[in-house]
This record gives structure tokens, sequence and C-alpha cells, in this order.
């Protein structure tokens, strides 16, 4: 297990001396905000639905106030949450590097309420709606009587303003993300299963491309080769630990 006193030296002076440097972040970065990862076993009334069946334009179709609901109940769970010590180390990070791309499969908004100023949402946020019908978004909607809510404009039901299994990523938020792990120096993948393209990909493309890779996840073993370092634990320990052995001058 890294911890905070055995941080490779070659990936502390890798970062400090990184001029762009690219992050991707899953689940597991707000699993310790106490936000379930999508891949945990659902809990309470949401158990016995698997997220993989609810996530989906088709079950939308087939049930949407099921769907709606569900959203809902994550939305309060998002509402009730607060980033964590990996959520501020990333938009402490943002302010001590050169150039610096934050990139989420997250739809929780953490990043933003953590600080950092721009992150690309690759699966959209759950704090916004859309029209199911003509896509206007909005931000702030009626929860009335009838679920999901009717779109104000033409009356067709609002959806969660995020990309379901089997929808095609916003491409300019995905050109943004490539081009960064195309042009980054470091790559930092955290807490992301790596299951679901094409967010899969930016980091091997990164590597390929001559970035040094971190991998940050309970999932791995502790791994250092050539450009590659894989630390095994939790993000919200591992994260504050590299910025601060990396720049031990700024202040926390
Ligand atoms: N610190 C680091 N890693 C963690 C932590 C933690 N505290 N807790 C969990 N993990 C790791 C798990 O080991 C797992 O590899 O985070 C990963 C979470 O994986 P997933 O639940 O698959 O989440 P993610 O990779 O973000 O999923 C990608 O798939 O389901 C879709 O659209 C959804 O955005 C999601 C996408």
């Amino acid at each position: 297990m890294a911890t905070e006193s055995n941080i490779p030296p070659e990936l502390v002076t890798a970062l400090r001396q990184a001029r762009h440097v690219a992050v991707l972040t899953g689940a597991g970065v707000s699993a310790e905000s106490g936000i379930p990862t999508f891949r945990d076993a659902q809990t309470g009334l949401w158990a016995r639905y698997d997220p993989e069946d609810l996530a989906t334009p088709e079950a939308f179709q087939r049930n949407p106030r099921l769907v709606w609901e569900w959203y809902a109940w994550r939305r309060q769970l998002v509402s009730g949450a607060a980033p964590n010590p990996g959520h501020l180390a990333l938009a402490r990070l943002e302010r001590l590097v050169p150039r610096f791309t934050l990139i989420t499969q997250n739809v929780d908004g953490l990043h933003h309420r953590a600080g950092s100023s721009a992150p690309i949402e690759l699966h959209g946020n759950i704090m916004r709606v859309r029209c199911s019908a003509e896509g206007t978004v909005y931000e702030h909607w009626d929860e009335g009587a009838e679920l999901p809510p009717p779109c104000p404009a033409c009356g067709a039901p609002l959806r969660p303003d995020v990309v379901w299994f089997g929808e095609q990523l916003p491409s300019d938020a995905l050109e943004q993300a490539w081009n960064a792990a195309t042009r980054c120096d470091l790559f930092l993948s955290v807490g992301t299963s790596g299951l679901v393209e094409p967010a899969a990909s930016l980091p091997r493309l990164a590597h390929a491309r001559g970035a040094t890779l971190v991998v940050i996840n309970l999932d791995v073993s502790d791994t250092v080769r050539e450009r590659l370092f894989s630390l095994h634990g939790r993000s919200g320990v591992l994260l504050p630990a590299l910025v601060s052995a990396a720049f031990p001058d700024a202040a926390a």
C-alpha cells in the first residue's frame, strides 16, 4: 500500500517538473465523500436495481418515473455530500503547475465545489436537467406532481443532463480531453475502473505519447516501471500526499 511516506521520489520529481498535468477522475474519487461508486452494490430501496439498467435511454423510455426517481435520490446524496481531501488536492494542484486539465467521469459536480476551475465533465452533471425532446438545458425546475416534470417550453419529459450507456459523449468535451491526453507530460488516472470507453483510453493514449502515467486506485498493486507509477490506496490520502510532497512550500 502506498502511503504518505513512500511516494516514489521519481514521481515527486516528475510532478514538480511537469509543464502540463492532465487528470482523469472516476467514481472512486467521490467514494470518500460518501457517494457510492457506480459498480458498488446499491443499498436500501435501490438494492434490487443494477445502475447499468437505470442509466440507459431504454430504461427512461420504459419507465421514466423510475429513472427520474433514481436520479432524484442520487441528487439528494450529492447535495448532502462535501468534497473530500482528494478533490481539494486536485484544486490545489491546478494552482501549482503551469498547465492543468481536469477531466472527470463523475456527474456529481464535487470538483467544481472543491474549487477546480473548469473540470471537463465527460458524462454531464446530475444537478442539471434537459428536455428529452429538444435538448434545452435547465438548472432549475419544478419537482411537481408529474414526474418527470414536463419541459416548460414543449411539455416533453425532462431528463438528467448526463450521458447514459449507449449515448454519445459531448464532442467538445471529448475533444478537449483527447487534446490534453495527447499533449500533457504527466497524466493522473484516479479512482476509475477504466471499463467505460472512450474515457478508458485516455491514460493509455497519454502514456503512448510519452507522458508519465500515474494510477491511483484501491484496485491496483504498487508498481513502478518506466514512466508508469501505480499506487494502491485511497485518493483522499494519496492525492494530498503527492501534492504536498511535490510542492512542500505551498500552503495546504
Ligand atoms: N480511492 C481510489 N480508488 C477508489 C476508491 C478510493 N477511495 N474507492 C473506489 N476506488 C476505485 C475502485 O477500485 C474502482 O476501480 O474506483 C473505481 C471506481 O470504478 P467505477 O465504479 O467503475 O467508476 P468509474 O470508473 O468512474 O465508472 C466509469 O461508468 O458506470 C459508468 O458513467 C458511469 O462515469 C461512470 C463510468
